[in-house]
């Protein structure tokens, strides 16, 4: 991807294929081909002879310098490394790979992109990640305490994500167990969070985190369930204004994790919960259980009322969703 032509193409203005060109630093022909990598990264170009090229609606592009300028200081003290990547297979993948080489306790490895071509979603399903368009953000922590130590941080992880997304002004946001950040029945962004190392001990944690920003047409097809973005809020932040305040919520987040734990999280949830007091299926396997939602316990497992009494649920195969 050549950015000095991103760049100049990113305000959505006309640009003769000459000044392209030579914004780039390349031949025309170079340039074309430039062109049609963007076409194929999904990027919406016109072009008309004799006028030039323009990205319709123009792009909001990343820039390191637009994050970093946007943390709160207490953030920055906490920033190990940030890398904004044009295009990669998953920012989570990355993450793992750099706390591999370069982990420092108590300092955050942060990993943005512009496109996913390998996005991870739960439960081994792809994550929807065009060009320029949404967040795609990890961020990697050294914990002590192993597994263990990790229980109920996906949501503590939401809602310190909804809490980033109301300081912009969508004030619609809601999390629905474990850890969708939704509005109403929509899923507007997801959490995997990764770890790799000793599970019982010292091991390197990856939170990732997807939010659907401004999703464009042609990318609707991949995903197989109700989805809506912030745009559809009502808002258009910037996205780098976004990342940062993301990390400027969670770096503080992890910071406190190991002392903390999830009870200081769990009332901020469930005043969060979408799904509270609805009648849920919860699903294991070919197994449905069919109950009224009643929040999460001090572990963050959910808890479900039935004929037989209030029950609790943890992770892997548990999905929930409203009786139709
Ligand atoms: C879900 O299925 O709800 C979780 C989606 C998590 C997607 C994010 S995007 C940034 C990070 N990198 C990945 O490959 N996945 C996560």
């Amino acid at each position: 991807m050549n950015t000095q032509l991103l760049q100049v193409l990113a305000d959505g203005e006309w640009h003769s294929g000459q000044a392209l060109a030579d914004a780039a630093g390349v031949s025309r022909v170079a340039m074309w081909k430039q062109l049609q990598k963007l076409q194929e990264a999904g990027v919406t170009l016109e072009a008309v002879k004799s006028v030039g090229h323009r990205i319709v609606g123009g792009l909001d592009l990343l820039t390191d310098a637009d994050v970093l300028s946007a943390l709160d200081p207490a953030t920055e003290n906490l920033m190990g490394e940030l890398q904004v990547l044009q295009q990669i297979d998953s920012t989570n993948r990355v993450c793992q790979e750099v706390m591999g080489d370069r982990a420092q306790p108590g300092k955050a490895i942060v990993v943005s992109a512009e496109q996913q071509t390998a996005g991870r979603g739960r439960r081994g399903k792809a994550w929807v990640s065009p060009y320029a368009r949404n967040m795609y953000l990890s961020v990697g922590w050294q914990v002590q305490g192993g597994a263990a130590a990790l229980q109920g941080l996906s949501l503590a992880i939401g809602v310190a994500v909804v809490r980033a997304l109301q300081d912009l002004g969508v004030a619609t946001a809601q999390l629905k167990w474990p850890n969708d950040v939704v509005v109403g029945r929509q899923k507007l962004g997801g959490i995997l969070i990764e770890l790799t190392g000793d599970m019982a001990g010292p091991c390197s944690v990856v939170v990732g985190m997807g939010l659907n920003v401004n999703m464009p047409e042609y990318a609707q097809d991949g995903i197989d369930q109700a989805w809506t973005d912030v745009y559809q809020q009502g808002v258009k932040p910037a996205r780098a204004a976004l990342i940062a305040g993301v990390l400027n919520q969670v770096l503080p987040l992890l910071k406190h994790w190991e002392q903390s734990g999830f009870e200081p999280w769990r009332e901020a949830w469930q005043t969060l919960d979408a799904y509270r007091d609805q009648p849920v299926n919860i699903l294991m396997g070919d197994k449905r259980i069919a109950g009224t939602e009643r929040g999460v316990d001090r572990d963050g497992a959910i808890q479900i009322e039935t004929t037989t009494g209030v029950q609790s649920f943890h992770g892997g195969e548990v999905s929930l969703r409203p009786q139709s």
